[in-house]
């Protein structure tokens, strides 16, 4: 298949490239222009990458020609910070998305995979783990767009029987991904703790959140792409609520280091525990996590020090 993956230089974006390249398929990238192509060493010569805007139609445009499939992972904002400025939330990520899926229906896509939000898209929930037939109803700005977003795909498939899957993704965490980001716990406490730097924790620590490794996230991915599914979102994560206590005892253990943490007072944004439920992944795709809690953090933690090693 030639597919276009949209954020193609990102941390998911260069990994699902790096295994659609080994699994025989025609990839190309759109990403910014000028964006460090560090994440892409593995398959840069392999693939085809353009530089653009998303929300430039424009740019966009002539990236589609003669695609199957698109992997839609541009995002341009983050769940906390996306309620200071929720309009520029929805100019840059739903009129951006609409833009894209009437191109897309123009040029003959044939099916697209939309990485929604697992985290956000359900709000507080009533109970966990939470399954895809949840209620949606989203405290963030972010959670909203994601959830705007797959009703628009839903509509140009009844309208133009463009076809999409969605993926309400956990946390996944692995190599690449930024240490400097306010996202990720995982990566974050890593980083901090490879730089010996403190970890704020907001609470006791007690606050509990599904996180996954990035080669899983991937297998979902290729699972997806490569087949018909018979439904439309499903939710792709660990299935198992880990604290933030937990995330720093399997540093210690892994890392032989002490992280250096400080607690500070609870923040009322914050949910105690999310966790997702992946059965319908399990039954419908035959897919799992696979990757152990301490294999995945002893993998992410050799590549942290490797690339600061340089
Ligand atoms: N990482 C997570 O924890 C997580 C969880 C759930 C959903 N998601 C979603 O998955 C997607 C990918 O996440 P990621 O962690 O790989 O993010 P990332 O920031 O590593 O990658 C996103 C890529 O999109 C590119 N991009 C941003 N704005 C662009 C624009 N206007 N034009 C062209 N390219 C642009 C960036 O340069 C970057 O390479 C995002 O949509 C994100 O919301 C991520």
């Amino acid at each position: 298949m030639h597919c276009l993956v949209l954020g193609g230089a990102g941390f998911m974006g260069s990994h699902i490239v790096d295994a659609l390249v080994a699994r025989g398929h025609r990839v190309r990238i759109f990403d910014l222009p000028n964006i460090s192509t560090l994440n892409l060493k593995k398959s840069i010569d392999s693939v085809e990458i353009r530089g653009g805007d998303f929300n430039n139609v424009n740019d966009i445009s002539p990236a589609l020609e003669d695609i199957d499939v698109v992997v839609h992972l541009v995002g341009t904002t983050l769940p906390g910070p996306s309620n200071e400025n929720p309009a520029y939330d929805v100019e840059s990520n739903v009129i951006g998305t609409l833009n894209l899926l009437k191109q897309a229906v123009g040029k003959g896509v044939k099916k697209i995979i939309f990485s929604s939000s697992g985290g956000t898209v359900y709000g507080i929930p009533r109970f966990v783990p939470v399954p895809e037939t949840h209620e949606t109803n989203p405290v963030c700005s972010y959670g909203i767009t994601k959830l705007t977003i797959e009703k628009y795909l839903a509509l140009f498939h009844h309208l133009y029987n463009l076809d999409y899957t969605v993926l309400r993704l956990a946390n996944p965490y692995g190599e690449r991904q930024r240490i400097d980001n306010v996202q990720g716990a995982v990566a974050v406490f890593l980083g901090k703790t490879l730089l010996r730097q403190p970890i704020t924790i907001w609470g006791d620590g007690s606050i509990a959140r599904d996180y996954f490794y990035i080669s899983d996230l991937v297998q979902a991915f290729m699972t997806v792409i490569e087949s018909d599914p018979p439904s439309r979102i499903y939710n792709i994560a660990g299935g198992i609520a880990r604290s933030l206590n937990e995330i720093l005892s399997v540093i210690r253990e892994v890392t032989g280091l002490q992280p250096i943490v400080r607690y500070a007072p609870g923040r009322r944004l914050d949910v105690p525990v999310n966790c997702l439920d992946v059965q319908l992944a399990k039954n419908e795709l035959g897919w799992q996590p696979e990757i152990s809690w301490e294999e995945g953090i002893a993998r992410t933690w050799e590549w942290f020090k490797k690339s600061r090693e340089g």
